[in-house]
């Protein structure tokens, strides 16, 4: 019998966003969850992401050189700590890291990520392998991060599980690349990391892990089908075994309506008072009205990134109907120029009915979660979302459309026994979402009890990291014994 894995892991995390350090959207918030969550349940966590541009970590507590595409370069080590057992390891490497953007500038791609996120990949694979006490288990998130399975696999190194937070972003570079990575063409296959001719850093992460996981049930089942695969699905179908959906948790400190800095008084389900402050806060920074008919009129609110993904074609092809809806609007977000063009036309429209702001803004996305009434995401796909699952704490219910990790956390509102959270839409059409629009404005309007209940419905619901963090660790253990069992090391692929 293969000795069982020690009931503390020690624990490699390499990823390209963790919050408060880098973000682009819900993977910051995960990595630095888990990574902190882990270490808070005894595990210990190095969490290994890139030191981009204006990034603080001193001290350094390694050196060391990576060839990469033909070149040397330094890397130093700057280590930050997040908590107990919990710390970042941040890749030094100004002349790839240090730049305007993390992935790209004015929306075109930098022509060297395969190098910049090659050598993520290589500088966590090399660092491991100097350890005395080497990680049992190294856990990659995304395209970024695709190439740490394979050179482990490589390299002999310890077991990976990789997380696809969106299947829709694959890293596909062109093969030229294939050798000045270090990688072999004999994986250059349709098992291996080929994707229609191309290198696809995904690809490698899913092909080559020990076992692949994403950030919901719903999501795992729906990357299988062609609808929602980008591509992949047979990918995913071939792995299917070694598939999991583990729905991410949210920081319950950070979002906390009775402790969030960002609001004008904090409250809790038994008393909504200081919800109500935070709508006049919100409705005030988005220079709105802040008469008693606009208090009375409900507040939708939206923070997102702007990109297909959310579904804002929907809201673009039913635009001329939104005055109808006599409810005002509080959005949040950047991404691509069409959609914030469409925002800003909206509100120059309705000034006193519709407020966007184009930027990032921490304090404004937790306002809009505490303030507004109803929290809107009709996203296209959704691998889990985030935003829907904060405004369930903040008593904001969601409207969102029955796709992925939102079917998983939102149910639907059964007026007759008063259970459910929010209100779902199932095709991704203008007309369902405006009907879902209406009966959530329905039920707000005239049925005020109601409405409360299904806030505290909400409120209720608990969505911290431990269930998931404990669901993490069943795969990491699980693929540890495999790799026991298995003496040549081979990984499923
Ligand atoms: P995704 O990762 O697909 O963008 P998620 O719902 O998982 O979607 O996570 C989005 C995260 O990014 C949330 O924490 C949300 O508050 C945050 N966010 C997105 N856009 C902005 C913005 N413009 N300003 C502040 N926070 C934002
Ligand atoms: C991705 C997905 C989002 C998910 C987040 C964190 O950005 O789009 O649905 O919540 O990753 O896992």
């Amino acid at each position: 019998m293969p000795p069982r894995p020690p009931r503390s892991l020690r624990v490699l995390m390499v990823a390209s966003e963790a919050y408060p350090f880098s973000k682009t959207g819900g993977l910051a918030d995960v990595t630095i969850a888990l990574a902190k969550t882990l270490g808070r349940r005894g595990h210990t966590v190095t969490l290994m992401t890139p030191r981009y541009r204006g990034m603080a970590g001193e001290p350094v507590v390694d050196r060391t050189r990576i060839q990469m595409a033909g070149a040397w370069f330094d890397v130093a080590l700057a280590e930050i700590a997040l908590g107990p057992n919990a710390r970042a390891l941040f890749v030094d490497c100004p002349p790839l890291y240090d730049r305007a953007g993390y992935y790209n500038e004015h929306g075109i791609d930098y022509e060297d990520n395969a190098v910049r996120f090659g050598l993520l990949a290589a500088t966590a694979v090399d660092w491991l392998g100097r350890q005395p006490d080497p990680p049992h288990v190294v856990h990659a998130h995304d395209w970024q991060t695709g190439l740490t399975p394979v050179y482990l696999r490589d390299r002999g190194g310890p077991p990976s599980v990789f997380t696809i937070h969106n299947l829709a972003y694959q890293g596909n570079m062109d093969k030229a690349w294939v050798p000045r990575l270090g990688l072999g063409w004999k994986d250059f296959t349709v098992g291996g990391f080929e994707f229609y001719d191309r290198l696809s850093f995904l690809k490698g992460g899913v092909a080559f892990a020990d076992h692949v996981t994403t950030v919901s049930p719903t999501y795992a089942e729906e990357i299988q089908r062609p609808e929602y695969g980008y591509g992949f699905d047979g990918v995913m179908r071939s792995r299917r075994d070694h598939l999991t959906g583990i729905l991410n948790g949210i920081d319950t400190d950070e979002w906390n309506p009775e402790a969030d800095p960002y609001l004008p008084q904090p409250f809790d389900a038994q008393n909504l008072e200081g919800k109500a402050a935070a709508k006049r806060a919100l409705l005030d920074t988005y220079q709105l009205p802040v008469d008693e008919a606009a208090l009375a009129r409900p507040v939708i609110g939206m923070v997102s990134r702007m990109v297909d993904q959310k579904g804002l074609d929907l809201i673009a092809a039913m635009a001329d109907g939104l005055p109808a809806l006599d409810a005002a609007f509080t959005v949040l977000g950047t991404g691509e120029a069409r959609y914030q063009d469409m925002w800003r036309t909206l509100s120059a429209r309705w000034p006193d009915r519709i407020g966007v702001y184009i930027g990032y803004d921490e304090r404004r996305a937790h306002l809009i979660e505490a303030g507004a009434d109803i929290f809107l995401m009709p996203s296209r796909y959704e691998p889990c979302g985030l935003n829907q699952m904060y405004s369930l704490r903040y008593g904001t219910v969601p409207i969102v459309r029955a796709v992925g990790g939102l079917v998983d956390t939102v149910r639907p509102f059964n007026r007759r026994n008063g259970q459910g959270t929010g209100f779902l839409f199932a095709d991704y059409r203008p007309a369902a979402l405006a009907e879902a629009l209406e009966a959530a404005l329905a039920l707000y309007r005239r049925q005020p009890r109601s409405w409360a209940r299904l806030q505290k419905n909400g409120m209720r619901k608990d969505f911290s990291w431990d269930r998931s963090a404990a669901e993490y660790v069943k795969v990491y253990k699980g693929v540890m014994s495999t790799r026991r069992s298995t003496p040549s090391g081979g990984g499923g692929h």
